[in-house]
């Protein structure tokens, strides 16, 4: 995004000094959630839509908090009691939507692409919170402030984004923001779930776990998405089983000893324990970072929605 466009669709193409305002304004915002405060009359008579069509816990609820803490109306709809089950297209439930005067329209969809198409249709500004194996660019923001703070900086350091690199949104965004804020990026897959272009986007390519975690500073960790593999037409078989995929790429004590002693560890979440992560370093409080990120989550929402709303007023 950059600061001077109405939507936030995706990560790739944002300049990094926008992106070091993003973090610098969410983090001001860590300071307001923890001190307890709100900021009600930022957002007042403002109405901001939650509407996903995948489940959500995360994303939906900062989303929800996050605007209701700046004095947002917010609406959670509810797309499996919706007339989208009647077959209502994805432009007409949009279209319905801007019609009510929505200001913040937050959208998940299946489909890549899906948030950039409706903001072309709608005056709302869109939020992408997440499209097929597009993008999750409010993920990436928390991800990037929650290394931030823990490391004091993102140039420089080594980050191995290890597991289902192929169906995920949150590591395209994050390759994408790391890469342009100076750090070092690595994929760690097996064959079947690196994208066949990986090469290309600035990173190297492992297939490797233990290679590829060696001496990094952070250890990102992807949920496998069985999901996506289904309903691509039988690539079930992309992944062996799930004792053997833990066996070659879940993240255990072990594995983790093979990066820098003080490496944190990183997941977006929802976690298959026992699949990519083991629970010994999931709940290790001196290495995992996984609840601080859905902490750092609400901050960077209010910040998202903040700068929204500003340049959304200056073109009213
Ligand atoms: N929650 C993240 C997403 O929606 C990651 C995941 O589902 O594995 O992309
Ligand atoms: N990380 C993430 O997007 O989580 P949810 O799918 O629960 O929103």
């Amino acid at each position: 995004m950059s600061l001077h466009h109405r939507h936030l669709l995706q990560i790739e193409g944002m300049h990094p000094p926008d992106i070091g305002a993003m973090l610098d304004l969410a983090e001001s915002y860590v300071l307001l959630n923890r001190s307890g405060k709100t900021q009600r009359d930022l957002l007042r008579g403002r109405t901001l839509i939650n509407l996903f069509f995948e489940d959500s816990t995360r994303t939906r609820t900062s989303f929800e908090l996050a605007g209701k803490r700046l004095g947002a109306d917010v609406i959670n709809m509810s797309v499996s009691t919706s007339s989208v089950n009647k077959g209502e297209t994805l432009l007409d439930t949009a279209a319905t939507l801007n019609a009510m005067h929505c200001d913040l329209l937050v959208v998940r969809h299946g489909e890549s692409g899906a948030p950039s198409l409706l903001a072309q249709k709608v005056d709302a500004a869109v939020i992408n919170a997440g499209d097929g194996t597009h993008e999750h660019p409010t993920q990436a923001l928390l991800d990037a402030l929650t290394i931030r703070r823990r490391k004091g900086r993102l140039e420089g350091l080594t980050v191995a984004i290890c597991g289902d690199v192929l169906h995920s949104r949150v590591a395209r965004s994050n390759i994408h923001l790391l890469t342009a804020m100076g750090s070092r990026v690595r994929l760690v897959a097996p064959p079947t779930l690196m994208p066949s272009q990986a090469g290309r986007l600035g990173v190297e390519v492992f297939h490797d776990m233990r290679a590829g975690l060696e001496g990094a500073d952070i250890v990102m960790m992807l949920r496998v998405q069985r999901e996506r593999m289904s309903s691509s037409g039988g690539r079930i078989g992309l992944v062996p089983s799930e004792r053997e995929y833990f066996r070659f790429f879940g993240l255990d004590a072990e594995k983790l000893a093979l990066a820098r002693p003080d490496a944190l560890v990183m997941h977006p979440g929802p976690m298959n324990r026992g699949v990519e992560i083991a629970s010994e370093v999931a709940d290790d409080p001196a290495r995992s970072v996984i609840k601080e990120q859905v902490e750092m989550g609400v901050a960077v929402r209010m910040a998202v929605l903040d700068i929204l709303s500003r340049q959304n007023r200056r073109n009213d």
